[in-house]
């Protein structure tokens, strides 16, 4: 967590008098990676023979606000002293509650993201939003629902789990208390068979409170991940007990597997559990079975098997290759419970001479830290925006995700696993306390199958453990490398130090990460030649997408390379970590821009600005230079865009990132120069500003290759709305990603266009968010308008679960002297057989 106060912010020195804009949307091009990730064909087997049903419990609740200070306003929840007196005494979680007042809403939700920001120096880190112990009346809020259990499900075991709340939840079921949790990124789950009605409606009440926060940055306020309802036999597997451990060697994977069967019966079973391995396709590879045990009554057993594939299909960025196993724990002459573990198959090891290698092939990390919200929805993402994230990031070379600085979402992990992402998993908090190590080992537990995952990190910039109590330290950071170990042997664990590395809880790492501060990887890699490095955050460079001058007034930083300085310039990091062979790579703060700690400005900006795509993911210029240095295909991006209207004469710097060999730009026609592209760097020209043309073009072997051109506009006059894809599935989860720019007459994107946009939706959807991408912008992220910033905008529109269409309109709202021809867009949504729902 940067102290603002201590650092003093744009030190990059090059202020630049340019104004405004270029921008472009880099997802147009990840449809063809969404399509080549593997498909799960595993669901129909695992149908097959599971008596198990994962019931999304997401759609119908209902939602109000209560409050922290007044009981009154808070359902008179701890009015006097005996609320939790008597068990089944709590009525709101009762049939007779009257909640018809409440708001419908689905889950995920996040109702931070809802709220109107407010100038309190106090709420920055939160992106300025009411939520905190200050802010009683915005800051609890109530979840109600009601839902059917069938007759038959008695004798099951049924538990309601929940991925993750913001933050500290209550949790009541028919009147009685349940349990509760107390962060906010772990997931936790209450066994709920005693306190249900069979053959009747049932009713849950969550009362989540946000007054603590768990970090430093927006963190959201709500339910904003998935709730499932679980129903098993009383003989079951136990939760997240099952892993799938491959070792490879002479083209054949061993593959060791384990998993836990809990009896909850009234008898002891005799119980024997099998593996069933399936590729990709859904075809069999290979099977496995434990010998029968018996497991008492109220008792635990483990079981373990081998199984081998022969010429595994390896997982790797380029092919992300994934199996199947489907574990069955069988009794009586029949399966009784089963559940589907997705795995692959891979080597990743870190080499202290070397760096990193991914099935024995050095692999450079080219990753980016990143928080979890995204503009129009806060931290309350709906799947599919997981896979659209990643394909933006992917689209410029990013290979790996830092999950900073808490435990991912599922869905977040999945999208790695599928697309070939690799991930650096990180956990909240840093400690071996209960919740600690409970918090490590939900996550490591959650997620030790899947492959993208390549390394542990066990917090982030604890800054006593590393020097006050280095001591301390060194045992909690023990203590949770062990605990790591313990739950998984095959991964490397590390966390990221803003220090020497040299005491403290690195004492514990099997690998040594370094946020910033470039004078220390040489010096520590001197002095312990035998422990792998990397950097585990870097840059913090800072940019506004399309501005092209630093202007505190207007809080906007030039897109050219303004850094922190306590940060470096993508080029700076890169040349350093690009280009030590024993460096393994690093992790750039940050891909995204995100919510809260408003860097490098304060209020009125609500969001960071470190982002390489801002908070909608529309590219900064940076980004180019990632895609020229990090991409493999031949690449070259001009900047800035070219009106500039009123700095007529003024000299404007003219940059190109591109990885060819030679760019020669020209200005009205006529060429500037001719310049070699230095290895990882970019080329600048000076030109004097007229309305007009520039045009660079790149040269591969003397040959021009690629060239782009920025041209002066005219005013805009049209809008133009584009959706990243233009069917998605009626299952009222999926969204459509929509661009809204602006265009002038003859169809050219307006950079500089700032225009008040109105949103009509009809059909079979809803608008979810909209959002621009301006650090400054405090405009809703749910109203059906949004200004253009610097020519973009983005909406997001949710399916409901009936197929059809979805319309769009875009127009322009309010009056600023323009016309513009307004826009419409038509969606189909498909019907899809939806998964099961309670
Ligand atoms: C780091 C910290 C990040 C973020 C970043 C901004 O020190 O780990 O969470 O605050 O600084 O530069």
């Amino acid at each position: 967590m940067p102290d603002l106060s201590r650092r003093d912010l744009l030190s990059s020195g090059v202020a630049l008098s340019v104004s405004s804009l270029l921008a472009r949307s880099a997802w147009g091009r990840t449809a063809a990676l969404l399509a080549s990730a593997s498909k799960d064909d595993s669901a129909a087997a695992l149908a097959a023979v599971a008596p198990r049903e994962q019931l999304l419990f997401d759609f119908g609740w209902k939602f109000q606000f209560g409050n922290s200070a007044d009981p009154a306003h808070d359902l008179n929840f701890g009015k006097g002293q005996g609320d939790f007196a008597k068990t089944g005494d709590f009525d709101f979680a009762k049939a007779k509650f009257d909640d018809s007042k409440w708001r419908p809403l689905n889950l995920p939700h996040d109702w931070a993201v809802e709220l109107p920001f407010v100038h309190d120096e106090e709420q920055q880190s939160h992106g300025y939003k009411p939520v905190g112990r200050r802010y009683p009346e915005s800051s609890v809020g109530w979840y109600r629902r009601e839902f059917d259990i069938a007759a038959s499900d008695a004798g099951r075991r049924i538990s309601i789990e929940f991925d993750g709340a913001f933050r500290s939840v209550v949790i009541f079921v028919n009147g009685c208390f349940i349990g509760r949790n107390d962060n906010g990124y772990a997931p936790f789950q209450f066994d709920v068979t005693d306190f249900l009605e069979y053959g009747a409606k049932n009713y849950i009440v969550a009362r989540v409170d946000a007054s603590f926060g768990d970090g430093w940055f927006y963190e959201g306020a709500g339910i904003y991940r998935h709730v499932w309802l679980t129903k098993t036999d009383a003989l079951h597997l136990g939760k997240w007990e099952s892993y799938v451990r491959p070792s490879v060697s002479d083209g054949a994977a061993v593959l060791t597997l384990g998993t836990i069967v809990e009896n909850q019966g009234k008898q002891a079973e005799a119980a024997k559990v099998s593996w069933q391995i399936l590729d990709a396709a859904g075809k069999t590879v290979a099977t496995a079975e434990s010998p029968a045990q018996q497991v008492g009554v109220d008792g635990v057993a483990s079981f373990t098997a081998t199984a081998t594939l022969s010429e595994p299909a390896l997982w790797s960025v380029d092919a992300p290759n994934l199996y199947s196993a489907i574990v069955t724990v069988e009794a009586g002459g029949k399966a009784r419970d089963a559940e589907r573990i997705s795995f692959g198959v891979r080597t990743a090891v870190f080499d202290a001479d070397k760096g990193f290698f991914l099935n024995g092939k050095p692999l450079k990390i080219q990753g980016t830290c990143n928080h979890q919200d995204h503009a129009g929805v806060g931290a309350a993402l709906p799947d599919r925006l997981q896979w659209f994230r990643l394909g933006v990031l992917r689209e410029m070379g990013c290979n790996a995700v830092r999950t900073s600085h808490n435990m991912p979402t599922p869905e977040w992990v999945e999208a790695c696993d599928r697309m070939g992402l690799m991930m650096m998993c990180e956990t909240r908090q840093m400690s071996s306390n209960p919740e600690g190590l409970a918090q490590l080992e939900a996550m490591v537990k959650r997620y030790r199958n899947s492959p993208s995952i390549i390394l542990w990190s066990i917090g982030n910039e604890e800054w006593q453990l590393q020097n006050a109590m280095s001591e301390e330290g060194a045992r909690i950071g023990a203590t949770m490398v062990a605990k790591c170990h313990e739950l998984d042997p095959t991964r490397v664990v590390s966390a990221a130090v803003n220090g020497d590395n040299e005491k403290g809880v690195s004492d514990a790492f099997d690998i040594i990460g370094f946020n910033y501060g470039l004078d220390r990887p040489d010096k520590y890699h001197a002095e312990h030649p035998k422990r792998p490095t990397y950097g585990s955050e870097t840059s913090s460079a800072i940019s506004t997408r399309g501005t092209y001058s630093t202007d505190p007034l207007r809080n906007t930083v030039n897109a050219y390379d303004g850094v922190v300085n306590w940060g470096e310039t993508a080029e700076e990091w890169w040349k350093f970590y690009g280009t030590r062979e024993w460096e393994a790579g690093g992790f750039a703060w940050t891909g995204f821009d995100y919510r809260g700690e408003p860097t490098p400005y304060g209020w009125p900006s609500i969001n960071s600005q470190f982002g390489i795509v801002d908070m909608c993911g529309f590219a900064k210029d940076t980004f180019y230079y990632y895609k020229a240095w990090w991409g493999k295909e031949p690449s070259l991006h001009l900047f800035p865009h070219w009106n500039f209207e009123g700095k007529e004469g003024e000299t404007i710097p003219v940059w190109v990132y591109s990885n060819l060999d030679e760019v020669e730009l020209f200005v009205n026609g006529v060429s500037a120069g001719r310049q070699k592209v230095p290895h990882l760097g970019h080329v600048e020209w000076k030109v004097k500003y007229m309305p007009g043309a520039i045009e660079a073009r790149g040269l591969k072997d003397g040959t021009v290759a690629l060239t782009e051109k920025r041209e002066t506009t005219g005013p805009t006059s049209q809008i133009r709305l584009t959706a990243e894809r233009k069917e998605i599935n009626a299952d009222g989860e999926d969204v459509a990603i929509l661009t809204i720019e602006a265009l002038d007459k003859e169809g050219r994107a307006v950079p500089t266009a700032n225009n008040l946009i109105g949103f009509k939706i009809s059909g079979e959807g809803a608008l979810l968010g909209v959002g621009n991408g301006d650090p400054n912008c405090q405009e809703s992220d749910k109203e059906p308008r949004r200004s253009l910033f610097n020519g973009l905008a983005q909406l997001i529109v949710q399916s409901t679960r009936h197929g059809g269409e979805i319309h769009i309109e875009a127009f322009k709202e309010g009056w600023d002297g323009v016309e513009l021809t307004p826009a419409k867009l038509t969606i189909k949504t498909n019907w899809v057989k939806t998964r099961p729902t309670a």
